[in-house]
């Protein structure tokens, strides 16, 4: 998604300087072109041929310097930017430009660009809180600027408190979302992922391979596309990503309840969860004893509600989308899942083929719709698949208006 794409990366005069190198890393790891202007103050915490050397870029940092006027100029760096993000933003920065002062290299580019502009503000936690600063950030949010929050954590000041710059990738994220058409802005959506887990005892519990990847990376792309978004995820190793509101469960049966609770005011409701289909009929209050020859202990299971379903039966006015995870018969059993679960789309993965299934970073999916349309999609990155997938919700909303 940055693949190709011209970033100005602004670096203003704080201590989180530092960490604007490793996201001059990751932007350039991810394909973009990236072209560092740091202030004056800025150049006091990290060298220019820092960021020189791993952009592969001159690193810009006077206004009136004939050279580099020669070389690229500063309206020609603000014209020709995809994105300009500011990372540190310091509250004297965003000061300036809320009061359209343009007195350096870094506030004319920001001042004469039409490319969205990110600030990643990092400052000391009295001075996030100073009105004043809150006003200029509200004069440039109001304006159409993009604002990404600092954290709350130890501040290098020595105070404790919100004022820290967020992690490098969280920023990248950030910076990804705000070159992507927001197709969804306005639109409620939940995803499920991940696998459940049916407790036996309490040391051992049923099951599946489900790693949660691909609804993470639907839910991720729903955010990017500008949609609120809710995961209800069972059990697995995944951070939460950027933007999205977890709702960690671990049975089938909380997870129906939280889809419930979710499912109210959503406009699209993605089912890429890898539910249980049984649970033990009782779960044991002790550990099991296996005991010394004795019988093996049977474990009666019965049947876990079906969530997908459920939803279908009683389905209201939003894109119902149901996956399918087959080893066989893949356009047979999705066709007949589509159909008894009411579903708009149903996204079927053939999981013993080669390159797809629950813990690689790839995909082949074919897509059923509701009136006997399928595509073929190649194998791709998780990531790619749910951007496709995010561009044929919004078709579909759009044209159910
Ligand atoms: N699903 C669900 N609740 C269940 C089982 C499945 O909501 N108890 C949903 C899944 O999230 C998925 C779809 O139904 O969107 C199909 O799941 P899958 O495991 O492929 O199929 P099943 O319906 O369980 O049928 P089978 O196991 O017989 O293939």
């Amino acid at each position: 998604m940055l693949q190709g794409k011209r970033i100005v990366l602004g670096i203003s005069g704080g201590i989180a300087a530092y960490k604007g190198v490793e996201l001059l890393r990751l932007l350039v790891k991810a394909g973009a072109e990236v072209h560092v202007i740091m202030t004056r103050n800025a150049q006091e915490f990290v060298t220019p041929l820092t960021f020189q050397t791993l952009s592969g870029n001159p690193v810009h940092t006077d206004l009136f310097n004939l050279y580099q006027e020669q070389e690229i100029g500063h309206i020609s760096l603000a014209d020709r930017a995809d994105l300009l993000v500011i990372a540190p933003a310091t509250a004297n920065l965003v000061g300036k430009i809320a009061g359209g002062i343009a007195d350096d290299l870094l506030t004319t580019t920001i001042m004469a660009t039409k490319a969205p502009v990110l600030f990643a503000p990092a400052m000391n936690v009295n001075m996030w809180e100073n009105p004043i600063y809150q006003r200029n950030q509200q004069t440039l949010t109001d304006l159409g600027y993009h604002f990404l929050a600092p954290v709350r954590g130890e501040l290098a000041c020595g105070w404790e408190g919100e004022g820290k710059l967020p992690d490098p990738q969280r920023i990248l994220d950030e910076c990804r979302r705000c070159l992507t058409p927001q197709r969804l802005a306005g639109r409620k959506v939940v995803v499920t992922a991940g696998p459940t887990r049916e407790e036996i005892d309490p040391v051992r519990y049923l099951s599946n391979h489900s790693s949660g990847k691909m609804g993470y990376a639907i839910a991720a792309a729903a955010w990017r596309h500008g949609a609120d978004v809710t995961l209800v995820s069972g059990p697995c190793a995944l951070a939460a990503p950027a933007g999205v509101r977890l709702v960690a469960v671990d049975s089938a049966v909380a997870m129906r309840k939280a889809v419930l609770d979710e499912t109210g005011s959503a406009d699209i409701v993605v089912k890429a969860a890898a539910v249980a289909d049984y649970r033990p009929k009782q779960r044991a209050s002790q550990k099991m004893k296996k005991g010394n020859d004795g019988p093996t202990p049977p474990v009666e299971l019965v049947r876990n509600p079906d969530i997908l379903a459920e939803l279908g039966e009683g389905k209201r006015d939003y894109l119902l989308v149901g996956f399918a995870a087959e080893t066989n018969d893949l356009e047979e059993n999705a066709r007949a899942k589509l159909q008894a679960k009411n579903c708009d789309l149903l996204v079927a993965n053939d999981v013993s083929a080669e390159g797809c299934g629950f813990e690689v970073d790839t995909n082949q999916v074919t897509v059923f719709s509701k009136d006997g349309r399928n595509e073929k999609w190649p194998c791709l990155g998780k990531d790619e698949v749910a951007e496709r997938l995010i561009d044929l919700f919004a078709g579909q909303l759009g044209a159910a208006g």
